[in-house]
């Protein structure tokens, strides 16, 4: 049996609720018992905020000189109002991808039960979660405030055009997020709706939601890989059941390399199970290379995707965002030997607390961005450098609520710690996306009055 998600209300956090018991209680009659259970708990919460706080200063991540203690609890006492503005004067130079997940009680920005461009899937509330906690993150960078999200002026600015996520069920996640984003700011949900009449149930290929009125469309084209996987040719050797053509774009390419905003992702795939395990080699022009790792695939890939963009995109026009590989979080094993992610309710507050040592896919993509960086598409590119802020998510994965509300949880050895909760994570990458958005606007524009305004 799962609770009914929709008895919580959002707004209640327990500690909260457990205080307010505390202070109801009257104070002429105590008993004995409950003034030794207040000074025990007293203690103990003092004892865990000094404790907190040694280990944050022995550890040297003290942020700004001040005790990230109260942010650990959500007051975040230097406040937006204080840093610069990513979009003023002054806010250019800000990396967004250096700073803190920050409680506020603000968020989420959506709740699933108000969008309907959710797959059943990504609901985890309305799946049996119990806690919300995951959704009232918001990421704050560390030098300077991003703008705040307003789906009306990006809808605005989206205006006759076109926005496209191509990439793996990752990339569909972040897609997601973005629709429920844009489509809050739209009372009549009937003026938004998929041009072929699709539904955003578990889907291959491609979906295209229109926004009626501003005659725009956000696109999602499943490409795992990005690049060309096919049959494989005639006279491959038995084994090569499909290859991937690593110098060839993806078959959807044509359809999307005209969108005025393209976003990419890929990584997930890029694995042995999921290639060679599988029957599936890598092929360069006619020759399948029977011998390549899947690192160096992988890299190639980039490069195939850089070339293409040089060739292919005209970047004037399209803004190009790469987002970089968001970190599963299986403890204990994988997603196939019970590896867990269930009960992590609270990220890791910590950067340093984060292992990185398996992240080659990003540091292959940071290579290949490195050793292309004064190609003009590769300097007008904006990577969304998730991967370390992201890696700090435990708490935000599906886990066991994934199967939809009449099913209920899954089996704690079925657990998806690599997809994400929406509301969550990914509305976290699509703020990183609207900031650069709105920069870009700006320059395009030549209009540096209406982002400023924009700043919190
Ligand atoms: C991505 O962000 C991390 C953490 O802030 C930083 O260490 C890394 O250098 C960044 N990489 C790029 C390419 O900006
Ligand atoms: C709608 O947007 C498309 C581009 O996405 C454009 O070609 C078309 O002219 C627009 N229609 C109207 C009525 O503005
Ligand atoms: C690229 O796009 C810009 C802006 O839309 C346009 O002015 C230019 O003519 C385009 N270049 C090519 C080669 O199509
Ligand atoms: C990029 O640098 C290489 C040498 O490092 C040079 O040969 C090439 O011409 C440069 N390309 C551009 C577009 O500046």
């Amino acid at each position: 049996m799962i609770k009914n998600p929709l008895a919580q209300d959002p707004e209640t956090m327990p500690i909260w609720e457990f205080l307010n018991k505390l202070k109801r209680l009257k104070p002429h009659e105590p008993s004995l018992g409950i003034l030794g259970f207040l000074f025990i708990t007293v203690v103990c919460f003092l004892s865990c905020f000094f404790y907190l706080d040694y280990r944050i200063v022995t550890k040297g991540f003290r942020v700004h000189g001040q005790s990230q203690r109260f942010m650990w609890l959500g007051f975040d006492v230097t406040g937006r109002d204080e840093r610069v503005g990513f979009l003023a004067e002054g806010g250019e130079g800000c990396d967004l991808f250096k700073g803190d997940w920050v409680w506020d009680e603000q968020y989420p920005l959506y709740q699933s039960k108000d969008c309907r461009f959710l797959d059943e899937g990504f609901r985890c509330t309305e799946n049996g979660r119990p806690d919300n906690f995951y959704t009232k993150w918001r990421w704050q960078p560390k030098d300077c405030n991003l703008p705040r999200f307003d789906a009306k002026k990006m809808l605005e600015k989206l205006r006759n055009r076109r926005l496209v996520f191509v990439g793996d069920s990752i990339g569909r996640n972040q897609w997601e997020s973005l629709l429920c984003m844009l489509s809050s700011a739209i009372p009549g949900k009937d003026s938004i709706y998929e041009v072929n009449g699709s539904p955003i149930t578990k889907h291959k290929g491609f979906l295209v939601f229109r926004f009626r009125d501003f005659n725009c469309t956000v696109e999602y084209y499943r490409a795992p890989f990005l690049v060309l996987q096919s049959r494989a040719p005639a006279g491959a050797p038995e084994k090569v059941k499909m290859t991937l053509k690593l110098d060839k774009m993806d078959w959807s390419s044509v359809q999307w390399r005209d969108a005025d905003v393209l976003v990419f992702n890929t990584g997930h795939w890029w694995n042995y199970e999921k290639t060679i395990r599988g029957g599936c080699y890598f092929q360069e022009g006619e020759e399948i290379k029977m011998d390549a790792s899947v690192e160096s695939a992988y890299q190639k890939s980039i490069e195939t995707l850089i070339n293409w963009l040089g060739g292919e995109v005209n970047m004037s026009k399209t803004q190009v965002f790469f987002r970089t590989f968001a970190p599963v979080h299986f403890r204990g094993g994988d997603w196939k030997t019970g590896g867990s992610c269930h009960l992590e309710t609270l990220p890791e507050l910590g950067a340093s607390l984060v292992p990185s040592g398996s992240w080659s896919q990003l540091n292959i993509v940071n290579g290949v961005l490195l050793a292309h960086s004064n190609k003009s598409q590769v300097m007008q590119m904006d990577v969304l450098n998730v991967t370390h802020m992201t890696s700090r998510r435990k708490d935000g994965h599906l886990s066991l609520y994934y199967l939809g509300s009449k099913i209920g949880p899954a089996s704690l050895h079925r657990q998806d710690c690599s997809h994400w909760c929406l509301p969550g994570v990914p509305d976290a990458w699509n703020e990183l996306l609207y900031a650069f958005f709105l920069k870009r606007e700006a320059t395009r524009t030549h209009s540096l009055r209406e982002p400023s305004e924009a700043q919190i």
